[in-house]
């Protein structure tokens, strides 16, 4: 569990006179307040439906019910693990150079259930479609290809019981990655307009995701177009955090809000 996830709950705990436990390699939080017990799973806090977690975090799931909504979202395919013959690898390598060539001979690759950048690859030259595909392949079961977006910006959209609580925009420093993990910055300033746009996608989004707590990345391409790029059912602001230690208070209250919510009788 992460310094920032842990010194969270304890904080909120103190505040709200819920009795704590961390247990299991501090994975799993017991809480206690008038004899009910809830379970936090480190930052799965369980106010999502069991389906509608999974199709946050199946990023081409996730991409096929938006699209079937007319949400705009980033295009994905998805490819299956094909088993270990040299045929059924060679057949998969020949569907994405395909898709390579239709989509200007520009990638990007990634673990379907991925996270914080980990093994996303651009790529640019045909010649590399191998040997990334492979070394996917053993790492993960599903991979998904997207064709390359030029991104301006990204922004990351917070969501409580259907409400924006909290938006920020990412900028780029080193990486072509947008990942605050990859070191870009979390820059609170946003225009007015586009901050509109941008939480109408988000409650769109989250509404046909059918989901009460989720952070939605959205990215403005060169041509101020919005997209949805993913959805993530684990709220992290450790990051965030980190930039900007003035709005723990603010973060804080959010998460208290979100576990007032899981004592609620239902
Ligand atoms: N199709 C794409 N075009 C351009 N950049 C992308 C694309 N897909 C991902 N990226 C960049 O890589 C980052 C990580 O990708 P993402 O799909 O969010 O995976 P993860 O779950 O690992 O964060 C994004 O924040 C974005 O900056
Ligand atoms: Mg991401």
């Amino acid at each position: 569990m992460t310094f920032f996830l842990k010194k969270i709950i304890i904080d909120i705990c103190k505040e709200l006179n819920i009795k704590y436990k961390f247990i299991s390699d501090e994975y799993i939080t017991i809480l206690e307040k008038n004899k009910k017990i809830v379970y936090l799973n480190e930052y799965l806090f369980g106010l999502n439906s069991e389906v509608s977690s999974l199709l946050c975090d199946d990023k081409y799931a996730m991409y096929e019910v938006l699209k079937e909504f007319n949400i705009p979202v980033i295009e994905y395919k998805l490819i299956w693990h094909p088993g270990n013959t040299k045929e059924d690898i060679n057949n998969k390598i020949n569907e994405i150079e395909k898709y390579y060539k239709e989509h200007h001979n520009h990638l990007v690759i990634k673990p379907n259930l991925g996270n914080s950048g980990i093994n996303v690859y651009q790529i640019k030259n045909e010649k590399e479609i191998e040997s990334i595909f492979k070394d996917l392949l053993s790492k993960t079961n599903s991979i998904c290809i997207n064709p390359f977006y030029n991104i301006k910006n990204e922004y990351r959209v917070l969501m409580l019981n259907n409400e924006v609580r909290f938006i920020y925009k990412k900028e780029l420093t080193n990486s072509w990655q947008f990942n605050l993990s990859k070191g870009s910055l979390a820059v609170k300033e946003i225009d007015d307009e586009l901050k509109n746009k941008i939480i109408d996608l988000a409650m769109k989004t989250n509404n046909i995701l059918k989901t009460k707590f989720v952070t939605i990345d959205i990215i403005e391409d060169i041509n101020n177009n919005l997209y949805v790029l993913e959805v993530n059912s684990r709220v992290t602001m450790a990051k965030y955090i980190e930039q900007h230690k003035e709005d723990y208070e603010v973060v804080k209250n959010i998460y208290k809000d979100a576990i007032e919510e899981l004592f609620k009788d239902n």
